[in-house]
């Protein structure tokens, strides 16, 4: 199993490009099942999840191409589809496998899904995803570990008024993709209002559908026959932007982001000036963020976009282990996203949990050790804890980088990390 292994005290200095968003790129692959066309999509990052999704569209009989030039491009059609099911082998790596359900069901009529199994940051059921799909006419049933979903007569979901009880990003997306194949309207209430899912509404727009009002809690859309192909460029990641920002704050340096989205990063940006963080935007697309001022203690609290992403909140706890003062930090979407405080402890730092809140007193002085990557933005939290240590930090389990951030270690290296895989 790989690890990594950092040699901590350097500031970060130099150019990073900013690679395509995992969460756009995924939904944006499964979207490809809804038409016999070709899709081409560019700006795809090459990680693990993506790879994962590959398979599992070429599991039902889509063909999947990746080119080498360009290297951020991938092809799918999925001209005739051989199974409208994704089996638990495939499943089982990655929770995102369920954004097949909606665009299976709207093409086929029919479609068996695993169900994802725990996963080590809550219990992340996929019962609202479910729920929506049955409020458009699906019937729902489970057998043998698999959840089915059957239109009426096995022919095109009829559509309805769809509320979610709880904003849910995918389950968002995949009734959207579920949608845009039905007989009538869909209404979908209290929608995510993610950069993600507007990304693949443009993209399911492209294609011939018929969507308004994504980016905000209510989206409607006219349900059409057939959908035709479409080129698409993903947009930014903005978790690797904010990763990328923490990192250039934490080690006291200077990092130039290009290809990356700030108007998507507002509040994380918001949050890091609150620190003494200084980031700017340097033309279209380019953040440039200096170290230097003594960063002091910020409170966060995770909510749904344009809030204060989970995905950034392991990130954002390196970055108080080094600030003066207090932090407090409240989780507010996942009820187990804490794994990477126990490992930081045992770096030097001074936090204590009490359910849903962390607290941290800094700035404390890190020192390497072995340490565990337990989910993808903790294992991320570490490298930028490890980045500030002193000596070496060996992370195990690194699988869980590789999942969603697109070769952190060559980016590292590039801007003056003394970091290798071993
Ligand atoms: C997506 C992102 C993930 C991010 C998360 C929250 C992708 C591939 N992943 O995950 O990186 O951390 O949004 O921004 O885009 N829930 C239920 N029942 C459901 C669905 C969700 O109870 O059927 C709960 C979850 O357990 C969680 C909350 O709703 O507590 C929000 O989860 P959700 O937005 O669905 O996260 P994902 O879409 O899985």
């Amino acid at each position: 199993m790989d690890k990594l292994l950092i040699e901590g005290g350097r500031p970060l200095e130099g150019t990073v490009r900013i690679s395509g968003a995992k969460n756009a790129a995924l939904p944006a692959m499964a979207a490809a099942l809804l038409t016999s066309d070709r899709v081409e999509l560019d700006n795809v990052p090459r990680v693990r999840d993506i790879i994962t999704m590959g398979r599992l569209l070429a599991h039902m009989g889509a063909v999947v191409e990746t080119p080498e030039i360009p290297p951020t491009s991938m092809i799918f059609q999925a001209e005739t589809l051989n199974g409208a099911e994704a089996p638990y082998e495939l499943v089982k790596t990655m929770r995102a496998s369920i954004l097949t359900l909606g665009p299976l069901v709207a093409r086929c009529g029919h479609a068996r899904v695993s169900l994802p199994g725990g996963c080590a940051i809550g219990a992340r059921p996929v019962d609202l995803h479910l729920k929506a799909l049955e409020q458009m006419g699906a019937v729902i049933g489970m057998s043998h570990g698999y959840v089915e979903a059957t239109a009426p007569g096995g022919g095109r979901l009829p559509g309805g008024r769809v509320y979610f009880d709880k904003i849910t990003v995918t389950g968002t997306e995949n009734i959207l993709m579920a949608a845009v194949l039905a007989k009538g309207e869909t209404i979908i209430e209290n929608a995510a209002r993610e950069p993600e899912i507007t990304d693949l509404a443009d993209l399911l727009i492209k294609m011939g559908a018929d969507i308004q009002g994504s980016g905000t809690s209510t989206i409607r859309v006219q349900g059409k026959e057939k959908l035709h192909g479409a080129k698409h460029t993903i947009i930014p990641d903005r978790i690797e932007a904010g990763t990328f920002l923490v990192a250039g704050a934490i080690t006291n340096g200077q990092l130039k982001l290009t290809d990356c989205a700030p108007e998507h990063l507002t509040s994380v940006i918001a949050k890091l000036r609150e620190t003494g963080a200084d980031i700017r935007e340097a033309g279209p697309g380019t953040l440039v963020v200096r170290g230097g001022k003594k960063l002091v203690a910020a409170d966060v609290c995770t909510e749904e976009y344009p809030g204060f992403a989970t995905d950034m909140q392991a990130q954002f706890m390196a970055l108080a282990t080094q600030a003066e003062g207090t932090s407090t930090i409240t989780e507010t979407i996942f009820e187990n996203r804490f794994l990477h405080a126990s490992e930081m402890i045992r770096m030097g730092a001074n936090i204590s949990i009490d359910g849903r809140r962390a607290v941290v007193h800094g700035p404390t002085a890190l020192s390497g050790t072995n340490v565990i990557a337990s989910d993808l933005r903790a294992s991320a939290s570490l490298v930028l804890a490890a980045l500030v240590a002193q000596g070496e930090t060996v992370i195990d389990r690194v699988y869980h980088i590789d999942r969603g951030y697109e070769r952190i270690e060559e980016k590292l290296a590039a801007v003056g990390a003394r970091i290798r895989r071993v």
